[in-house]
């Protein structure tokens, strides 16, 4: 057990001692100076006295045993308030030095999760949603397999559907090999494009289109060789994306995986009544005014995104025995998302609390809304480069010696955008606010990594390859620091429980916070005092530790120098 749940437990049998049984021990918000502390109010019923005097009399009869991790106790008002003793601070920091990457990091948990996160759209773009969803989901599953647990990642590319019967008709009508070779994502759109516009004015297209998507669900040769192709052009595009971005996927089975699980969902839905036929289409209708029906199949025959998504849950269901499947998507489909559950629960292939949707809000850019369809859209891959392109010039203003520099501002731009997204709620939309992100001042990735950064730099002037043990903490900056360190485990916690990562950016900033006034205040080389010199190195060596530990939650680099 870490030291911070050591003193809640030691504070609820001081206090039993003193006469408060079981004392619901809080953690008090962050302008109340206590490290713990007990509101009085519930007891005045029961031990028939004012929570004045219940506080004044607990506290008064409390004794402290010498070296207990408890310090002292103090009545506030209706408050009992905690401080943290010396051997606190010791065990705080020690367990870190002590287990270093591995810090707050579980035993394996025997649980399974899959993550189905990403999963662009064949022939189009990657867009600002989908790298939410890759940077939430990767993050989701970072913390999991932290405690733990089996985490697979599963991209699940919307690689099927209507659309490649438009992109073959409008390819075989306009298309230049050459060119799509040489820019594939680009000249693909650019067909999809021509391929509405034309067909705005002759509804005819659609026909052609659907009789091209027809022949590949019938396994035609010449479309089955196309629609591979746009595929592997495109997964290469992807892929480049993801390995500046260190996402790794453990699955890549998109919507066209599922192709032969359809029919037999579609008649076992029916089978069971779950579902009926609804002029000529198939629907889940779920007798609700507030969810409309669920269409799973089409007049023509056709399966669609839900029918896939159907039988997904089906598959990973038999084969991962998964006790959660996490959804990160934006919230706009929220909808979807309510009546597949419901659909997957009522057919029996899964548990209502096994699926989750973690859903999160639009992305807005300075350079404007996007829209397939019309082309008129962002590319990820500029986007990306651009967060490059200020972080290298910051650097370069700041530490124009640095080696690697190309490297580093890779590493800070990418983990600009990252902590741009993840230090919000995410259920908020998010700006793309260049110049705030990036600053390295702000609430941002970049002063996180500059502040392991100035850590590390500590620790290479004082010639500290392994932290020495820590003895004692002297000031208030020390202690308020070691007390946060000592936290970490439970913003950790916090974020796995609520699939929001945000707990462990806003607690690595305060982190840093803390942990900048330390060093303002306290000397660490120059410091004459062997015992506090040696102490302060080991609070730094532990404070670049828990930074690095959070930040890798969160899939960002802890660059050494920057
Ligand atoms: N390809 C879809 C889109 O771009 C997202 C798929 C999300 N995953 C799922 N199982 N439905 O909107």
């Amino acid at each position: 057990m870490y030291a911070f749940e050591q003193l809640k437990k030691e504070t609820v049998k001081v206090l039993a001692a003193a006469g408060l049984k079981g004392a619901a021990v809080e953690i008090p918000p962050e302008n109340i100076d206590a490290d713990l502390a007990v509101p009085c109010f519930s007891y005045a019923k029961s031990m028939k006295k004012s929570p004045i005097e219940i506080a004044k009399e607990i506290a008064g009869n409390t004794k402290i045993t010498k070296g207990s991790i408890v310090g002292t106790v103090v009545a506030q008002g209706p408050y009992i308030n905690i401080y943290a003793g010396d051997s606190f601070y010791k065990s705080a920091v020690d367990e870190i030095s002590k287990e270093g990457n591995n810090y707050a990091h579980k035993k394996p948990a025997k649980k399974t999760m899959v993550v189905d996160m990403s999963a662009p759209n064949i022939a189009k773009p990657m867009s600002v949603g989908h790298l939410r969803s890759t940077i939430i989901g990767d993050s989701i599953a970072r913390i999991y397999t932290s405690f733990g647990w089996k985490v697979i990642r599963d991209n699940h590319l919307g690689d099927w559907g209507t659309q490649f019967g438009k992109l073959i008709y409008a390819y075989k009508k306009w298309g230049d090999k050459k060119k799509v070779e040489r820019n594939p994502i680009p000249e693909l759109l650019a067909l999809y494009v021509k391929f509405h516009e034309k067909s705005d004015k002759d509804l005819t297209l659609n026909d052609y289109a659907r009789n091209e998507f027809k022949k590949l669900e019938d396994g035609d040769k010449e479309n089955t060789k196309l629609w591979n192709w746009f595929v592997d052009v495109s997964l290469k595009e992807f892929r480049k994306t993801y390995s500046e971005l260190d996402v790794k996927f453990d699955l890549w089975l998109g919507e066209s995986f599922y192709n032969d699980m359809n029919a037999g969902v579609i008649e076992e839905a029916l089978k069971k009544k779950v579902a009926k036929k609804d002029d000529g289409a198939i629907i889940i209708d779920f007798g609700d005014k507030k969810m409309p029906p669920f269409l799973i199949q089409k007049k023509d025959g056709a399966t669609l995104y839900s029918t896939r998504d159907l039988s997904t849950i089906k598959y990973r269901v038999q084969k991962f025995k998964p006790d959660k499947i996490i959804y990160a998507v934006g919230g706009e489909q929220s909808q979807h998302f309510m009546q597949l559950f419901k659909s997957a629960k009522m057919l029996g292939y899964a548990k209502k609390e096994q699926l989750i949707h973690v859903g999160f809000g639009l992305v807005s850019l300075p350079e404007g809304k996007m829209s397939t369809r019309k082309g008129r859209v962002v590319y990820l891959q500029d986007v990306l480069n651009k967060s490059y392109d200020i972080a290298e010039k910051i650097i370069d203003e700041k530490n124009s010696d640095l080696k690697n520099k190309k490297n580093v501002a890779r590493a800070v731009g990418v983990g600009a955008i990252k902590f741009n997204d993840l230090s919000q709620n995410r259920i908020k939309n998010i700006l793309f606010d260049w110049g705030r992100m990036l600053s390295f001042e702000g609430d941002t990735g970049p002063y996180l990594q500059y502040t392991h950064a100035r850590a590390c730099s500590i620790l290479r002037k004082a010639k500290a390859k392994k932290a020495p043990n820590f003895e004692i903490a002297t000031t208030k900056e020390e202690k308020e620091l070691i007390l946060h360190l000592s936290k970490y485990e439970y913003a950790v916690t916090i974020a796995a429980a609520t699939y929001e990562p945000h707990h462990i950016a806003t607690y690595l900033l305060s982190l840093s916070h803390k942990f900048n006034l330390f060093y303002q205040k306290c000397p660490v080389i120059a410091e004459k005092d062997a015992r506090i010199k040696n102490s302060r190195i080991a609070l730094v060596y532990a404070s670049k530790q828990v930074i690095s530990n959070g930040l890798k939650l969160l899939g960002i680099d802890a660059v050494e120098e920057m």
